[in-house]
């Protein structure tokens, strides 16, 4: 049975459907001092697929919630899919004293799951993170699909560690050119500074792919660099798009034609599923 969290339906319901496993109705409530209550009251079988983006930190403790419901109402076999992991970039201290945050939901994670299944995790080695097995999802692919005809097309990276998601949303799109940009972040301010590569862009339709689009910032400066050498027509494409706070508008003034993002997090950009790509991992 396929159990979805809150912020996971579509994506679980096509993903019950690719599998032809039955999707549960999980309730989602919540006590009159907050606590939340996820529950899966027609969890039946011995086999359970949970299905929850830890967006924020109520999925992560729904998530924990559905596993321990499912055990509860039997569950002997439980598989946690986690298309977007949260926290996943806090994958080192990075100054004295702070958490490896990502080991910390890993453990917590996998103390009630048998595996789990990470679709494009911000770096592969959070993998180690876990106690249990886990299973990649490489589901970039299929950000070219929703692409239009491209003019001499320019898949960019905005930093050296998406260059392999460039590549792959420009082998799956079946033409064009890949490049990179280096990026410098300040660790206090969270202020993003593009340092761009000589790559030729004037009169090119170029694609920014990244795995995350959050605040904006890394694309919107991408995005910026591109309209200052008269790139033409402007995308921007990622496998998880959190655009948070004002990212979605920050694109468009920056000269993005389109967002496209896949459904990891459900959003308006999510026009493409990672189902498929899921189903072939389960
Ligand atoms: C960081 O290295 C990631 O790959 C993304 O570039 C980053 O998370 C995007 O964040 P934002 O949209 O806030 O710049």
């Amino acid at each position: 049975m396929i159990i979805p969290g809150s912020g996971s339906q579509a994506l679980a319901a096509a993903l019950a459907e690719a599998t032809g496993e039955a999707l549960a109705t999980p309730t989602y409530d919540r006590f009159p001092d907050g606590e939340q209550l996820a529950a899966v009251p027609d969890f039946a079988g011995d086999s359970a697929t949970i299905v929850c983006s830890t967006t924020g930190d109520e999925a992560w403790v729904e998530l924990l919630q559905l596993q321990d419901a499912v055990r509860e109402a039997g569950a002997t076999e439980v598989t946690t899919v986690i298309p977007y992991m949260g926290y996943a970039r806090q994958d080192e201290a990075f100054k004295q004293g702070q958490p490896v945050s990502a080991r910390a939901m890993a453990r917590a994670v996998s103390t009630g799951t048998d595996r789990v299944v990470l679709v494009n995790p911000h770096e592969p080695d959070v993998a180690d993170c876990y106690d249990v097995p886990v299973d990649h999802v490489d589901a970039a692919g299929v950000l070219a699909a929703p692409l239009p005809a491209l003019d001499d097309p320019l898949f960019l990276a905005p930093d050296e560690s998406a260059v392999g998601l460039a590549e792959t949303v420009s082998e799956a799109y079946g033409a064009g050119d890949t490049d990179y940009f280096e990026k410098h972040r300040d660790r206090d301010t969270g202020a993003v500074e593009i340092e761009p590569s000589d790559a030729t862009v004037q009169g090119r339709d170029v694609v920014v792919v990244d795995d995350i689009i959050a605040t904006g910032s890394t694309m919107s400066e991408a995005i910026g660099v591109l309209e200052a050498r008269d790139a033409d027509r402007l995308f921007a494409a990622c496998v998880h798009p959190m655009l948070v706070r004002n990212a979605a508008t920050k694109l468009r003034n920056a000269g993005v034609e389109r967002i496209v993002g896949t459904d990891t997090v459900e959003r308006e950009c999510s026009c493409v599923s990672v189902a498929d790509a899921v189903a072939d991992a389960l």
